[in-house]
């Protein structure tokens, strides 16, 4: 395939501005097609999203075709796809929803190979109610994680293990299929980072195994926020808080307040 790189060039307003963008994890720079789909989803006649009106309507459609977008990049229920601030946020919300349930003795499994964001909110709510912290740590010799140590930590008290699709600053790519294999033996539930591996290859969450899997568009040409992939039938079981008057139906509740729509056009 031959690329025409002046014109891709041209996507991009921000490489004219002279300056060199070598920071990837930093985020990549956006084409002038989402600014436009931006502009136009926060121009157009909408409102909350709903049915009736035409304003409603565009704005249930953005989301919609949002949760299929998702649904599409990494083979997911669109049922099941999940709206996020950032990957952080929502690694929160999703720690402190699962925590509900943990007890003081349960445990945990995270990594030193993982960012921070899919360490610290599962640390934080495991100390909250007196699970034990379990760490899988990577060789470093070869920067590999190799399934073995997270296997070895796995018993019948592991509720949850965290761990990354691709670390962000050795590139290690643990072996997502067999963890999950491993993991599914006990009753423990598998949390995927993908921020770093999305980019970078294609995603089937389905075969990998992961429970809930998800990743930021600003790392790949898009706005800055996020997506969060489970199956829906899960979903339903997570009890999280919400308002009174917001829906309980999945994946809306987990998902609070007003959408921002524009970002979310802009994502597609
Ligand atoms: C691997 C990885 N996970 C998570 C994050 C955090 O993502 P967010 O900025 O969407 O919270 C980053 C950010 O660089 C990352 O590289």
């Amino acid at each position: 395939m031959i690329y025409d790189v002046q014109k891709i060039r041209n996507d991009f307003p921000s490489l004219d501005s002279g300056l060199a963008f070598f920071d990837g994890p930093g985020g990549s720079q956006v084409p002038v097609e989402v600014g436009n789909a931006i502009a136009e989803a926060i121009t157009k006649p909408i409102s909350n999203r709903n049915t009736v009106t035409q304003s409603e309507r565009n704005a249930e459609e953005i989301v919609i075709n949002f949760r299929h977008a998702v649904a599409d990049l990494i083979n997911a229920d669109p049922n099941g796809v999940v709206y996020g601030r950032s990957w952080t946020q929502i690694t929160y919300d999703f720690s402190r929803t699962l925590a509900k349930t943990w007890k003081p003795g349960d445990e945990i499994i995270v990594t030193n190979l993982d960012h921070d964001s899919n360490i610290r909110p599962w640390v934080q709510a495991a100390e909250r109610v007196g699970a034990v912290v379990r760490w899988a740590k990577f060789d470093i010799t070869t920067g590999e994680l190799p399934t073995s140590a997270i296997s070895e930590l796995l018993n019948e008290k592991t509720r949850l293990v965290a761990v990354t699709g691709a670390g962000n600053t050795l590139g290690t790519r643990p072996d997502i299929k067999a963890i999950a294999s491993e993991v599914h033996r006990t009753k423990a539930l598998l949390y995927v980072d993908g921020v770093h591996l999305t980019p970078h290859t294609s995603i089937d969450m389905k075969a990998l195994g992961a429970d809930f899997y998800g990743f930021s568009f600003y790392k790949f040409f898009g706005p800055h926020c996020s997506a969060l992939a489970a199956n829906p039938e899960l979903l339903e079981k997570l009890d999280n808080d919400k308002l009174l008057p917001s829906t309980s139906a999945v994946p809306e509740r987990f998902e609070f307040g007003t959408l921002p729509y524009e970002l979310i056009m802009a994502s597609r």
